[in-house]
């Protein structure tokens, strides 16, 4: 019995594409696991939609999940993790591990300057990225980035119409000394590349992959439920937005 619960998946969810910059993460450093991911492309952006409607979408791709009998569920979506997490928690009956922007972190390693937390409308104006502020924002730009994540669902990572957006959207900034920017949406790592040329020189970039490998692992260790070293891992990709979607996925995880 309790070797079947170890083998089952682990499943990652994201309103689309974005989610893999963690799904990396999670099988850099647990080779052992199978993991299910699921992009709901079809729904996305989450970012712009109400509580109750990301909640929803929410509900429905962890069910989607669970129909794999998943070990545990990871919202790979700061947006769905602002809005959901708690709803989540309360009704799957596996563990719910979800990402939110790591401005605490991004704290710790600010000198003299300012921290920018980038994310979108949603996760901005809901009440946990409050709570994160309220304790360690002191020295905080909030940043919500509208139409940021449609760049990466369009595989665009890297373009002109992308570093107009970043001048447009960073134009109040420009006299700040940004020590370091947080990538609190899954999409952004995707165009940090790009986002550097529009940052003062040194700035440094985190985003919470980190800390939600740290709680999945310690969610796991708890109850028993690690794979075996002799488990043979594996990746298996989902979207509801077709073939394209999964396209993209497969060659953002393999990106370096
Ligand atoms: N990737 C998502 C996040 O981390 C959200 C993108 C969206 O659907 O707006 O917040």
């Amino acid at each position: 019995m309790t070797m079947d619960k170890k083998r089952r998946p682990i499943g990652v969810f994201d309103s689309g594409v974005g989610g893999i910059s963690v799904l990396r993460e999670l099988r850099r450093a647990l080779p052992n696991e199978q993991f299910i991911y699921y992009g709901d492309g079809i729904n996305a952006p989450y970012g712009v939609k109400t509580t109750e409607e990301v909640i929803a979408l929410s509900k429905a791709a962890a069910e989607y999940l669970l129909s794999f009998d998943v070990k545990a569920i990871v919202i790979a979506c700061n947006t769905a993790t602002a809005a959901s997490h708690a709803a989540l928690s309360a009704c799957c009956p596996v563990p719910v591990i979800g990402i939110e922007p790591a401005v605490a972190l991004a704290n710790t390693m600010r000198k003299d300057g300012k921290v920018l937390a980038m994310a979108t409308p949603g996760t901005i104006k809901s009440e946990r990225f409050a709570n994160i502020l309220r304790e360690h924002g002191e020295f905080c730009i909030p940043m919500p980035c509208g139409g940021l994540m449609e760049f990466v669902e369009r595989g665009e990572v890297d373009s002109p119409a992308l570093h107009a957006y970043f001048d447009e959207l960073l134009k109040d900034c420009k006299n700040e000394k940004i020590d370091v920017a947080v990538m609190g949406c899954t999409h952004y790592p995707f165009v940090k590349e790009a986002l550097k040329a529009h940052l003062p020189e040194g700035a440094l970039f985190v985003d919470g992959s980190m800390k939600t490998l740290q709680q999945l692992k310690e969610a796991l260790e708890k109850e028993n439920l690690f794979a075996d070293e002799e488990s043979q891992g594996g990746v298996a990709l989902y979207s509801s937005a077709g073939e394209d979607s999964i396209r993209l996925m497969q060659m953002l995880l393999d990106m370096p």
